[in-house]
């Protein structure tokens, strides 16, 4: 982990609302794997708190993460263009475990909203272990989809939208229900309600790995602002990615 300017070498709209960001720097080639995050800091006095980001795919030493504007830090890092610094902490926390015991296996990916986006680089990975992959991704509408092309080309995606504008119409449990429980591991990312309903419905599959958000403070461990439920877990350093069996949503 250290903190470095990173240079941006894009940063532009992909869905409404929705961004991508290209950094370069030597932070990208301390991650160990798919899940875990940053913490950027913008320079605005009025924004003394970082904002964590999670890493949706790295290379070398480039990363892109992919954000929604909800509020001013994530609005001011929009406005940032190419050949402009920023301030990364990184990479922080544990993220999506690979291993060969995946060889072969049947693997559902299950992404909603912007969290779908730490799931690209986890699925990119899954390429190693020849694994029969499905990947449901649920959004909000036909505007707010991103990236669909891009998992496409890594395992059978099926969509959907809550006004049927893409995809299936209904929510990442309605979609869910028509896939099945016939799976080895399951991994998600997305609002507590679609991760509540992952850990209960596949409650008999015998790995799943949940990736949880929280507002956070320091984002290393030392200020206990994103403690997990039962207060025994902090989600920057113990997670963001967590035994879906073992932790309380
Ligand atoms: C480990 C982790 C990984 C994340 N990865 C991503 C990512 O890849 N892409 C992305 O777009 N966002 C991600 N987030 C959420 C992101 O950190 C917040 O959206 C961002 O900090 C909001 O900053 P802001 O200044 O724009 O909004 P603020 O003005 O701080 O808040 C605006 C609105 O967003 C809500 N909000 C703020 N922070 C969070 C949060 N941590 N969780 C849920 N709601 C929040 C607030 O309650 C408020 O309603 C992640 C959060 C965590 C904890
Ligand atoms: S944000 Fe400080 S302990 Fe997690």
């Amino acid at each position: 982990m250290k903190v470095e300017m990173m240079r941006i070498l894009a940063n532009h709209k992909i869905a409404e609302d929705t961004y991508e960001l290209i950094l370069e720097g030597d932070i990208a080639r301390l991650i160990k794997e798919p899940g875990q995050f940053v913490h950027l800091k913008l320079n605005d006095d009025a924004l003394p708190l970082r904002r964590p980001i999670s890493i949706s795919s790295y290379h070398q030493n480039t990363m892109t993460l992919l954000y929604k504007v909800v509020g001013k830090g994530t609005l001011a890092l929009s406005k940032l263009t190419i050949g402009d610094d920023v301030d990364v902490l990184g990479p922080l926390g544990n993220g999506f475990k690979l291993g060969p015991w995946l060889k072969n296996k049947k693997v559902l990916i299950v992404g909603a909203g912007i969290g779908i986006a730490p799931l690209y680089q986890l699925a990119k990975e899954l390429q190693a272990y020849d694994v029969d992959l499905d990947i449901s991704l649920s959004f909000q509408h036909k505007n707010a989809a991103y990236y669909v092309k891009e998992f496409q080309e890594l395992g059978t995606v099926y969509i959907s939208s809550d006004d049927g504008s893409v995809g299936f119409k209904g929510y990442a449990s309605d979609l869910l229900k028509t896939l099945g429980k016939n799976y080895d591991l399951v991994y998600s990312c997305g609002p507590k309600v679609v991760l509540s309903f992952v850990q209960s419905y596949y409650e008999k599959t015998s790995e799943i790995y949940l990736s949880l958000e929280e507002r956070m403070g320091c984002g290393i461990g030392a200020c206990y602002a994103c403690d997990t439920k039962d207060k025994t877990k902090r989600i920057c350093k113990d997670g963001p990615v967590f035994n879906g069996k073992e932790v309380l949503i």
